[in-house]
């Protein structure tokens, strides 16, 4: 039976309360992308840094997962074949509506990372700077997120089930961020079938093979239902 894979974004959470990152008033109009969301940012103003993730793990903590995130841990429950959820998300709003195995390729907020030893531990729900680190005791404690100019996680992993996927969804992500952008041209050279389930067309609209737009927590039960209903 086919498989599954599915990339999400910011978009999937927004109707949970979350900010989405480049819609109107989003996170990147709000802060410079240079001082909270790279190494450098950190290197040079840490408590800028922990401040601005501090607040999104407050926030991330007190909303409730929505319609768009329990269909996506229907669809895990109910095909009969491996349904993977890739997410460039920070939140856990995924694990939070039933989903499991989901593979966060930017980290977590609720994750702690050593920038010295590499460790990692829960996050507390405030970090701060110099926080020493439990396994080497250097004061190099950091939230466990990618930053841009590093690596992605988890990416061998991410290519290998595009590489076997027979559908791919893009679910709530403007497809401005590499590598993930590029997550479609990878499954349809695989041979799946792809689809952008957005709340408006994105500039790589035209790269997949069909589209529905609208709000997620519409938008996704819908698909969910579609291909649940297909598969009896
Ligand atoms: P963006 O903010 O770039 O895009 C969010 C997308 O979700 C937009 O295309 C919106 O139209 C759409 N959207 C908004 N509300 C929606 C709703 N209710 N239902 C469906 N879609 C909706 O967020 P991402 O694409 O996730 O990385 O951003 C990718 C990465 O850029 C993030 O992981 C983060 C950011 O910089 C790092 O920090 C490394």
């Amino acid at each position: 039976m086919e498989k599954i894979v599915i990339l999400t974004g910011a978009g999937i959470s927004a109707e949970s309360g979350l900010s989405t990152f480049r819609d109107e008033g989003g996170l990147w109009a709000q802060h410079r992308i240079e001082d909270v969301a790279t190494p450098e940012g950190f290197a040079r103003d840490p408590d800028l840094v922990q401040d601005f993730y501090n607040a999104r793990r407050v926030q991330a903590a007190q909303v409730q997962p929505n319609a768009a995130h329990q269909a996506l841990a229907r669809l895990q429950s109910e095909w009969p074949s491996e349904v993977v959820i890739v997410t460039q998300n920070v939140d856990s709003l995924h694990e939070a509506g039933g989903a499991e195995n989901v593979i966060h390729m930017h980290g977590r907020l609720d994750g702690a990372l050593c920038a010295a030893c590499g460790h990692r531990w829960a996050a507390p729900p405030e970090m701060a700077v110099g926080e020493p680190c439990p396994a080497c005791a250097e004061p190099t404690a950091r939230p466990d997120v990618v930053w841009f100019g590093e690596m992605p996680y988890h990416m061998e992993e991410i290519y290998s089930h595009l590489s076997s996927a027979s559908v791919f969804a893009a679910i709530g992500t403007s497809g401005q961020v590499y590598p993930a952008a590029a997550f479609v041209h990878e499954a349809q050279a695989a041979g799946a079938h792809t689809i952008e389930i957005n709340l408006e067309p994105t500039m790589g609209t035209s790269g997949f093979d069909d589209r529905l737009v609208g709000k997620a927590t519409e938008t996704v039960p819908q698909w969910v239902n579609r291909l649940l209903q297909q598969k009896d």
